[in-house]
């Protein structure tokens, strides 16, 4: 499975790049403008910089023609720039034309499994469905990401399933073992994959033993 870090900010993806498992970066204009006055072009730029790996960067236009010229624009900052484009007609229609341009994609807002096969039979190089806010409405978005991995299965379809809206590390796991692709996931929950009390604790302890044993053969020297 990819990791990638949820966020325009560069000191969490420097430090989530810094660990060696980072696979690329996504973002969307709620967490470019949480940035601040920061031109968006040069900040995408920076961070593809960063990263070794894919980087989502979102048109804001809604009808084909805004779209296609925002993803030819945002395609040519680096390589490794995703043009993430959002679920509705006009973006399937966008998909289409990037695939034929030769432009990455990663189709983004999926809430159904249709628009999920949809966006694949577009060309789209990445699904993203919504986890944490389907669930926000007391539905099952783990339940997206299996239906999502059986049907491109199925049809062997290529689109890449990335399990995005991830709250927490429970979501990762079930992602994982539904089969997706790829977990973007916000810095801090990235760093509580880590976590575990029995960890802590049994660190602890070695690091007392080693002490009291190097005490104990300094004594005794
Ligand atoms: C995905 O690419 C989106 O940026 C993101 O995962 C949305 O997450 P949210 O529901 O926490 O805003």
């Amino acid at each position: 499975m990819k990791f990638f870090v949820d966020t325009a900010n560069l000191e969490e993806i420097r430090e989530a790049n810094d660990m060696g498992v980072l696979d690329g970066v996504t973002t969307n204009p709620s967490l470019v403008k949480k940035e601040g006055n920061i031109d968006f072009h040069e900040h995408v730029f920076t961070i593809c910089e960063i990263v070794d790996g894919d980087v989502s960067a979102e048109v804001t236009a809604t009808e084909f023609d805004g779209m296609m010229e925002e993803a030819r624009s945002l395609a040519q900052i680096a390589d490794n720039v995703v043009v993430k484009i959002p679920l509705i007609k006009e973006g399937i229609k966008a998909l289409k034309a990037c695939d034929e341009e030769g432009i990455r994609t990663n189709c983004t807002l999926c809430f159904s499994p249709t628009q999920a096969l949809v966006a694949a039979k577009a060309g789209a190089d990445y699904i993203s469905p919504f986890i944490g806010r389907i669930d926000d409405i007391s539905s099952n978005g783990m339940e997206l990401i299996e239906e999502i991995c059986q049907i491109y299965d199925n049809y062997g379809f290529e689109t890449e399933v990335l399990a995005a809206s991830i709250r927490h590390p429970t979501h990762v796991k079930r992602a994982a073992l539904a089969g997706a692709d790829v977990a973007t996931m916000p810095f801090d929950t990235m760093m509580k994959l880590l976590n575990h009390p029995l960890t802590d604790r049994g660190l602890e302890r070695f690091l007392d033993d080693w002490k009291e044993y190097e005490a104990s053969r300094k004594a005794e020297a």
